[in-house]
């Protein structure tokens, strides 16, 4: 069977409202993007997965879908869409579309149907009940909405504009697969599917994640879609153990090709306090490395792993696990490493590549995310678990606008975002030290590291045994050393991370042939008793 080209893909995440403002209003859009393909091809990258572009009222900035068939007009128009689907091409890069059909936006022309009446054939497009319960939205308040003139509630998990579909209707998931192939057909290479383990919920029951009909529907929207297409993709955003992400994954039963768990990249650091990722706790290391190595030996030979450490939802990674303020240029790099010598598809966010850090917002009117909002109200004003003092530091840790201030490209004004305009999030001060153009400029910055990683991952040296090989964890207990193994018939190699900003001594029996990568100069072939730096990481071939 022919070998399917995601698995040897490099992904990266565009946020397009931050990554550059073609026309100079302070949004991000299709043109700006347009304009930075070469940038991406430079970097290496064979996809792009692009967060929502459609038609919306921005409640979620795009989350929340007004129609699928449009573009947003702060994005541009379908026409550009075309553009960039063709000019990505051009470039041997690929579109992935974000599929958000957990729910709609209460604009959406079904939602305004069902409001008519509860006859109207749309009307059970959405979950409705006469009473509600204590079920609190993920951006605060509760789930349940009423409506006067129905005299009944309706559901939703996250924001109030954004109702949850009925996927228990046939026509509901009929409409999907419709949209899914007349994206297909515009030819784009597939979806990251959002919230997608929501979409079996059973209400009544209180089940919310992987409910009991999730797998039939799933199964059935591959026969009617993205299945129809051999090259397609389909990465599903969830939060499932390694068995529940099997379950969608592997390739007999038709459902998803890659699941995103957020075990290593988020459930880590939340504290059981109710404040969630605003009061994060400090990264265990041994707790860290036993996730990704369960992660990589579950899957390994049955499915397929996506690897990140960041996306929209999330602090920056240099940030959260690195130390953004001494070691930033080489925690950011021993991140990368870690994550691209492991098994399955790497995605990089957008800014991730140069290092770029949390955004350090001062006042609660900077922040713009309705999560941040919403939490702030829900959280420090209403439930009083904290002051409100206390939530604005936890916003800085783990706000979502961390990760979407505009992309910093130069040190021009607005780092390049554009030519002067308000942005819609303020740009992060340090862009005059942290922008693309310091980094292409000096070969040895954090995005040379990733092209290297990505060629590496590339080579035909090294491709079978970072695609296929073993994964063997070392130093199991260390607290300061994340040591692994990969090997593949007779290639065996060892990755080596001193995780702390302090020197740590390693003493290993190995006698390496010779070092692949390092963000060190004075990286050594010798393992015993060897002195590692903050944050030395080397790859060694054995
Ligand atoms: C996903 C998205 C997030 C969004 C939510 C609701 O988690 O990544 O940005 O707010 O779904 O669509
Ligand atoms: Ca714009």
């Amino acid at each position: 069977m022919k070998e399917k080209w995601w698995k040897d893909a490099v992904i990266y995440q565009i946020y397009p409202r931050s990554f550059m403002d073609g026309n100079n209003d302070g949004m991000g859009d299709l043109k700006g993007i347009i304009s930075k393909l070469d940038y991406l091809q430079f970097l290496g990258i064979d996809a792009i997965w692009l967060s929502p572009i459609y038609e919306s009222p921005m409640e979620d900035n795009g989350y929340d879908i007004s129609d699928y068939h449009k573009i947003a007009p702060e994005f541009g128009t379908m026409e550009e869409m075309d553009t960039l689907i063709a000019e990505a091409k051009k470039r041997h890069i690929r579109i992935i579309m974000d599929l958000v059909a957990n729910h709609t936006s209460k604009e959406h022309k079904w939602f305004k149907e069902a409001l008519k009446g509860k006859d109207n054939p749309y009307h059970d497009f959405y979950y409705w009940s006469d009473t509600k319960d204590n079920k609190e939205a993920s951006f605060g308040g509760s789930s349940w909405e009423y409506v006067k003139n129905l005299d009944e509630y309706y559901y939703h998990y996250f924001a109030k504009g954004q109702v949850d579909l009925n996927w228990t209707n046939p026509k509901v998931r009929k409409e999907v697969a419709n949209i899914v192939n007349w994206w297909l057909d515009k030819g784009v290479a597939g979806f990251r599917m959002d919230a997608i383990e929501l979409i079996g919920k059973d209400l009544k029951n209180g089940i919310f994640a992987n409910g009991p009909k999730i797998h039939e529907y799933l199964k059935e929207l591959n026969q009617n879609s993205f299945g129809l297409k051999e090259d397609s993709i389909t990465v599903g955003e969830g939060w499932p153990t390694p068995q529940i992400a099997l379950d969608y994954t592997m390739p007999e039963n038709k459902e998803l090709d890659m699941m995103f768990q957020f075990e290593s990249a988020c459930s880590i650091y939340l504290p059981d306090n109710g404040l969630g990722k605003f009061d994060p706790l400090p990264i265990d290391l041994v707790k860290l490395k036993a996730i990704f190595a369960k992660w990589q030996q579950s899957l390994h030979n049955k499915s397929w792993n996506a690897l990140f450490w960041e996306n929209h939802d999330l602090p920056r990674s240099v940030t959260r696990f690195g130390d953004d303020r001494f070691y930033r240029v080489e925690s950011a790099k021993a991140l990368a490493i870690m994550l691209f010598l492991q098994q399955g598809t790497p995605f990089i966010y957008q800014g991730e590549e140069i290092g770029m850090t949390n955004a350090y917002l001062k006042k609660l009117s900077d922040y713009q995310d309705i999560d941040a909002l919403g939490n702030y109200q829900a959280l420090a004003i209403d439930k009083k678990l904290t002051t409100p003092e206390k939530f604005l530091e936890g916003l800085q840790k783990g706000s979502r606008d961390n990760a979407r201030t505009p992309m910093q490209w130069d040190d021009s004004i607005n780092a390049g975002f554009n030519k002067g305009a308000k942005p819609w999030l303020k740009v992060t001060p340090n862009y005059k030290e942290i922008n693309v153009k310091q980094c292409i400029n000096d070969k040895d910055s954090i995005l040379y590291t990733y092209k290297h990683l990505i060629e590496l991952r590339k080579s035909k040296e090294y491709r079978n045994v970072i695609h296929y090989g073993d994964f063997k964890l070392e130093l199991a207990d260390d607290p300061y050393l994340f040591v692994y193994e990969r090997s593949y018939q007779q290639q065996k190699l060892l990755i080596v991370i001193n995780y702390d900003n302090d020197v740590h001594e390693i003493n290993l029996n190995q006698k390496p042939k010779k070092i692949l990568i390092s963000n060190y100069k004075t990286s050594s072939l010798n393992l015993k008793k060897q002195t590692l730096q903050p944050y030395e990481a080397i790859v060694y071939e054995l």
